[in-house]
């Protein structure tokens, strides 16, 4: 590799798992360069900025944007690969990489990855199982919908991520607020335009798992199965997830093959795959698709257990390079989210250095300090720290993320 090659990661995600793209870029040899539209985004910590050899402001939601852009920014080097780790750009990386004839993920697949209403249409064609749906663009049309579906219902947006939008509504009244809220704007969390309606689903009852997969050399390998744990209604906040599942071997064999069927009916054939499922008394049923590495600290999780270094790989990947994914280890690792209980200023987070004492391998990382303004949780954008314990089986590593949990008392002043 010539130290002028060159990898270009687009757009991110504020937390650890994204800067890991730029992490492993760099681990490979590669100059990185960094693309986004608002780079005021990034600032304050280490951020993706301060990891990329070069920085380039452009319309990422505008994939020819995005070709001009990396053109420029690689002036006489090569690009080898180009990536995202965000849900909100997969589909313009796919569409700009194809264009650059780099290594990457179908524009179509990645197209019906990104549109919920898109994988509901392509995954319900091919008879995977998933819950009733309506893409409603009225007030009246949600309600008529709702009350055909059933209540209570999910309606959410159909290109959002992070829970952003999603609600459990209860009744037709639930269910009109929440199609006006979610109608209000025609951008999106990071201001792409977006398809003004709402999806209205039936509410999967059951616990939620995801399946975390690689598709390489033309075969599609799930590298394992995560148990999450979710807050309360009306919202679905992230709290925590375990790797790897300590679900029968039935259950997680089951949501591996719907994982696979839904990728496969989307078109999916490059890459990583976070698909999410939930495993309901009538089987397992796909919640969505993302066509990307899981995000939060699901890949440190499986980096802890079995050493296998996800973004490394999906890196290597998209550098045209050969994956390694085969398991190093075999031991067990869990996360706890830290969020807020009451909205107001946060006061002070006591017990950290308890939460640190309940055993070695424990990391408690904050990321709201006193003076910030924090809410109770309505997505994940509103997590305030992040547990993570290592145990030699999921059952430990659950218990001392738990347990370092518990010490925490998080004071909030209204
Ligand atoms: N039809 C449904 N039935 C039950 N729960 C649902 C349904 N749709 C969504 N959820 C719950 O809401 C969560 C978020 O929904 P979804 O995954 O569709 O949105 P998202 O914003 O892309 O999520 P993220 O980016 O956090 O994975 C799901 O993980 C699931 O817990
Ligand atoms: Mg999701």
């Amino acid at each position: 590799m010539s130290p002028q090659d060159t990898f270009v990661v687009v757009e991110t995600q504020l937390s650890r798992f994204g800067l890991s793209p730029f992490v492993a870029a760099r681990a490979l040899g590669f100059r990185t360069v960094f693309v986004a539209r608002d780079l005021g985004r990034y600032a304050g910590a280490t951020g993706p900025a301060d990891l990329a050899d070069h920085v380039v402001q452009a319309d990422t939601h505008d994939a020819a944007a995005l070709v001009a852009a990396v053109r420029s920014a690689a002036g006489t080097a090569t690009v080898r690969g180009m990536c995202t780790f965000t849900d909100y750009s997969v589909h313009v990386v796919a569409e700009a990489a194809r264009k650059l004839g780099l290594p990457g993920l179908s524009p179509e697949a990645a197209h019906r990855a990104r549109n919920k209403l898109e994988t509901r249409r392509a995954c319900t064609n091919a008879g995977v199982p998933g819950p009733r749906f309506a893409w409603t663009v009225t007030e009246q049309a949600a309600v008529t919908a709702a009350d055909d579906i059933g209540y209570p219902c999910v309606v959410k947006p159909a290109t959002e991520a992070g829970s952003i939008g999603v609600r459990l509504c209860r009744s037709a009244d639930d269910v009109r607020a929440h199609f006006r809220a979610l109608t209000a704007h025609e951008r999106d969390f990071r201001g792409q335009a977006k398809p003004v309606g709402a999806l209205i689903e039936e509410y999967l009852i059951g616990y939620e798992l995801s399946v975390e997969s690689v598709l390489t050399g033309g075969r599609r390998r799930t590298i394992g199965v995560v148990d999450k744990v979710l807050g309360g209604h009306p919202h679905f906040v992230e709290l925590g997830e375990s790797f790897p599942s300590m679900l029968p071997e039935a259950v997680t064999r089951a949501a591996s093959e719907t994982a696979h069927a839904a990728l496969d009916a989307i078109g999916h054939e490059f890459g990583a795959a976070h698909v999410e499922l939930k495993v309901t008394a009538t089987g397992v049923k796909l919640v969505e698709i993302n066509a990307r590495p899981a995000g939060a600290e699901i890949t440190r999780l499986i980096l802890e257990a079995t050493g296998t270094d996800l973004p490394l790989q999906v890196v290597r990947l998209h550098a045209g390079l050969p994956a390694d994914l085969a398991p190093l280890r075999n031991k067990a690792a869990a996360s706890r989210y830290v969020t807020a209980g009451a909205t107001g200023t946060l006061h002070a987070v006591h017990g950290t250095e308890l939460a640190r004492r309940v055993a070695d391998r424990i990391d408690v990382d904050l990321e709201a300090e006193a003076g910030d303004e924090v809410r109770s949780p309505t997505s994940n954008m509103d997590v305030i720290g992040r547990i993570v314990a290592v145990g030699d089986s999921a059952a430990e590593a659950v218990r001392l993320a738990d347990a370092a949990l518990g010490q925490l008392q998080i004071e909030v002043r209204p």
